[in-house]
């Protein structure tokens, strides 16, 4: 089970560490012989790495040592400073999807500084702020990763939880830049949360100012997609079954209106008012009364991932021509054009900055859904106590 330790993808280095994890950016080489070599021959073709790990589903997180392969001539390493705590790190932590590799390093909403850059790396200086997000590497050839939409590689390397196949790449195409203006703490997010809800309103043609959007379920994505659909200028609604988020929701998010899930005289006051719907709930829910806020030819993006199928009501689909898709993160163009939209209208995250000797707590927090509306560990200030 030897490639199961590498699951912790990523490089990274020195130093660093992040609560839940850390990165990488690699280069070409075998991920697995490089760790051997380590053992046998010593330690100068490794950088050291610390993080913490969950070794079973019980999902508790501990201090963990390990190691990375050093600098290649096409990657970048980075300082961790800030690292968002995404609703997936949970269900892979616990084990709740059904193929978590331990142990498990989680994390995927990176930000930091760069400490080293290979000598072919043009795009980016020691020093840069920069970003990883949820994936660290794809095949770069398959007709995916050729239009920009390395999410959808079939040969995908996730940034935790996936390994290193053999002599991928990673190289500078999976860092991305964080604008000036963008904080790293509460830019962090974005990485996942972000990408993962403007990446559908653009490709499902989401974006038209005037239009109506509704977003189900206000957490981490949600809270995200109240703030980015009032950039595209949409007027937005938020369906939830918490009537304690409204004035939150309304006075602090910029959304237009609020509607609670479970009050039946509201929800049939709403039905046919929307255009389009993201909905974010990871928990398995009935589509058809989301279906029915939908107007004729509305479409319904899912981007949670509840771990049993939901039912699909036929009836609504077909009489309404409506639509319903779904989605997974975005590209790495994507995710860059996502950082500088947000930049430019002044997005960021809801964040609770925790120091990572906190973690364990604020994952069972997480599971209870109370945070607002982000954990972000402060890991160099953690590591500095
Ligand atoms: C990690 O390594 C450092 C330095 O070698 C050591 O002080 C620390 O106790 C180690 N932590 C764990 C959890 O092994
Ligand atoms: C990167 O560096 C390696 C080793 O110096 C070289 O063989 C390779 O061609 C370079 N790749 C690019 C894209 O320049
Ligand atoms: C973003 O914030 C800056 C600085 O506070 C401000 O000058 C700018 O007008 C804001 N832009 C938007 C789109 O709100
Ligand atoms: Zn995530
Ligand atoms: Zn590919």
């Amino acid at each position: 089970m030897q490639w199961q330790t590498c699951l912790v993808v990523p490089i990274f280095l020195l130093y660093i560490l992040s609560p839940t994890h850390w990165f990488y950016l690699y280069s070409s080489t075998k991920t697995q012989q490089k760790r051997k070599m380590a053992k046998s021959a010593g330690e100068e073709n490794q950088q050291k790495a610390f993080g913490c790990a969950a070794t079973d589903n019980s999902g508790i997180l501990s201090p963990f040592n390990f190691s990375r392969r050093e600098n290649g001539d096409d990657d970048v390493t980075l300082k961790i400073l800030y690292c968002g705590v995404c609703h997936s790190d949970l269900h892979t932590l616990r084990n709740e999807w059904g193929f978590t590799f331990y142990p498990v390093v989680p994390g995927h909403e990176i930000s930091g500084v760069a400490t080293k850059v290979g000598k072919n790396v043009t795009k980016f200086n020691i020093g840069d702020r920069v970003g990883v997000g949820v994936l660290v590497g794809s095949c770069k050839t398959c007709e995916c990763c050729e239009q920009d939409l390395e999410n959808y590689c079939p040969r995908i390397i996730f940034t935790y939880n996936s390994y290193n196949p053999d002599g991928t790449k990673i190289m500078v195409r999976y860092v991305l830049r964080f604008p000036d203006n963008l904080p790293l703490d509460a830019g962090a997010p974005l990485l996942c949360a972000g990408i993962t809800v403007y990446s559908p309103m653009k490709y499902y043609g989401m974006t038209e100012a005037g239009k109506h959007l509704g977003v189900a379920g206000l957490g981490g994505l949600g809270h995200i997609a109240v703030k980015i659909g009032k950039a595209f200028g949409l007027k937005v609604t938020v369906i939830s079954s918490s009537p304690q988020k409204e004035s939150e929701a309304i006075n602090r998010l910029g959304a237009d209106s609020f509607l609670v899930s479970n009050d039946p005289a509201k929800m049939k006051s709403a039905i046919g008012t929307m255009d389009y719907i993201i909905d974010t709930v990871s928990a398995v829910h009935p589509l058809l009364p989301l279906l029915s806020l939908l107007k004729v030819n509305g479409k319904l993006v899912t981007v949670g991932l509840p771990n049993k199928p939901l039912e699909l009501p036929v009836f609504p689909l077909v009489m309404g021509r409506k639509l319903i898709g779904g989605s997974d993160v975005g590209g790495m163009k994507e995710t860059q054009e996502m950082l500088d939209f947000c930049a430019k209208h002044n997005i960021t995250a809801d964040i609770e900055l925790i120091r990572i000797e906190e973690i364990n707590t604020a994952m069972e927090r997480l599971a209870k859904s109370d945070v607002r509306y982000r954990f972000v560990i402060d890991v160099a200030n953690s590591l500095s106590q």
